[in-house]
């Protein structure tokens, strides 16, 4: 039944967009509210592969580049809409005018420098018409694909915010949160149960830091005990690279099977309890994911077409998170870490 309310959702929003390109070609309004695969044709016909160009330079120093850009867009959306506003620096003596010091980011959230670096090409090609905001969902497209993942139409026209939201990226989703906490917190953006599983695929690349399983390793909900729902072999495994101890900040594959692939084996690894964060193993484990998110899981790791697709649509859902394309309030930013003075 939840299965199904992504391709219906799908289906309406592709209804409203036939509909507003109708209106908007009857009265030819300029401005368009609605994000569109062809925002940058005629003003920056190139930007597609100019941004890839600067992920593949990176990436032969940084394998890990991909799953982080990826990364930043999700922090992006989730905060505000995707309007860049991850990407802001902190205001010299403003208190809480950057979401990098937020605990989801702060020694977490990278890839800052390559964004600059795309951003710099893009103002040699066709200054001042891409915004940062559309950078990161061009980066997180051409991430995934160049990763073996989906591909899609990215869909862009997104303005770039003037001010960070330091209180809403506090309230990102957490690697401790329960099933009904996520649930919650996606649905305050949006986006539903198919999209929190799809999204959370995104897990199968990139790597995670030893504090956010030690819980779990040894310690699960204050028992003194390791987390139940976690794979024998896989916690000895854990516990050998994150011991007691150790380095809180030391890094773990997200997924040790294909760790810089982007595939279904997030899905696998949670069918035999081989997720690493507590968050990625209540979408299978969970009383409550029962006959809600469990059987999404199952699906996905039985397919990986199903999955593809499916990360490719909740991507564009996720990347209409409340889009910022009102001239008034929105501004394409000349550097992605300041807003413009005017
Ligand atoms: C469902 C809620 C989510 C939670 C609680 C969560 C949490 C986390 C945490 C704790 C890390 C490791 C950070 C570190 O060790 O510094 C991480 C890494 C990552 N997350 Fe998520 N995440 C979620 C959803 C997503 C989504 C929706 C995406 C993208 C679509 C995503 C993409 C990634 C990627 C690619 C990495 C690896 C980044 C890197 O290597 O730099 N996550 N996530
Ligand atoms: C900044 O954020 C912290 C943590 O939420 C809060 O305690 C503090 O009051 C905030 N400061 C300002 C000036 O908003
Ligand atoms: C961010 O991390 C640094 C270094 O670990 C720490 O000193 C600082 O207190 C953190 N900032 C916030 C706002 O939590
Ligand atoms: C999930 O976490 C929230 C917040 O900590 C808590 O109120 C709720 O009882 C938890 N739900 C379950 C089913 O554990
Ligand atoms: C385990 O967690 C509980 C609750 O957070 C804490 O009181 C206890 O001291 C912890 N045990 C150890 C050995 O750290």
């Amino acid at each position: 039944m939840m299965a199904s309310s992504s391709p219906q959702r799908a289906a309406g929003a592709a209804v409203a967009g036939v509909l507003l390109v109708a209106a908007a070609a009857l009265c030819s309004c300029g401005a368009m509210a609605q994000l569109t695969a062809d925002y940058y044709d005629c003003t920056c016909p190139d930007a597609y592969n100019i941004v890839k160009q600067v992920l593949i330079e990176a990436h032969k120093s940084d394998v890990r580049i991909y799953a982080s850009l990826t990364r930043l867009h999700f922090h992006d959306c989730f905060v505000q809409g995707c309007d860049g506003s991850v990407l802001l620096d902190a205001v010299p003596g403003v208190a809480n005018s950057t979401e990098k010091l937020a605990p989801a980011n702060n020694n977490s959230a990278r890839g800052f420098p390559v964004v600059d670096k795309v951003k710099a090409a893009l103002e040699d090609a066709c200054p001042g018409v891409v915004s940062c905001a559309d950078i990161l969902a061009l980066a997180a497209e051409i991430s995934v694909e160049l990763s073996g993942g989906p591909k899609w139409a990215v869909l862009l026209g997104r303005l770039d915010s003037k001010k960070a939201d330091f209180k809403s990226a506090e309230n990102l989703p957490s690697p401790f949160d329960n099933l009904t906490v996520l649930e919650q917190k996606f649905a305050a953006v949006g986006l539903h149960t198919v999209d929190l599983v799809a999204l959370s695929g995104a897990h199968t690349f990139g790597r995670v830091q030893c504090q956010f399983v030690t819980g779990r390793l040894y310690n699960f909900s204050g028992t003194n005990r390791p987390d139940p729902t976690l794979n024998s072999g896989y916690r000895a495994f854990l516990a050998q690279r994150c011991p007691q101890n150790g380095s809180p900040s030391a890094l773990n594959d997200l997924d040790p099977t294909t760790p810089n692939l982007f595939d279904n084996h997030y899905y696998t690894n949670l069918e035999v309890n081989r997720g690493f964060l507590g968050s990625d193993q209540e979408l299978k484990s969970a009383p409550q994911a029962q006959g809600v998110t469990a059987p999404v899981v199952d699906q996905f790791a039985t397919s990986q077409a199903a999955f593809f697709s499916s990360f490719a649509q909740s991507m564009i859902n996720m990347g209409n998170i409340q889009p910022l394309t009102d001239p008034a309030k929105g501004e394409v930013r000349c550097d992605c870490r300041v807003a413009n003075d005017d």
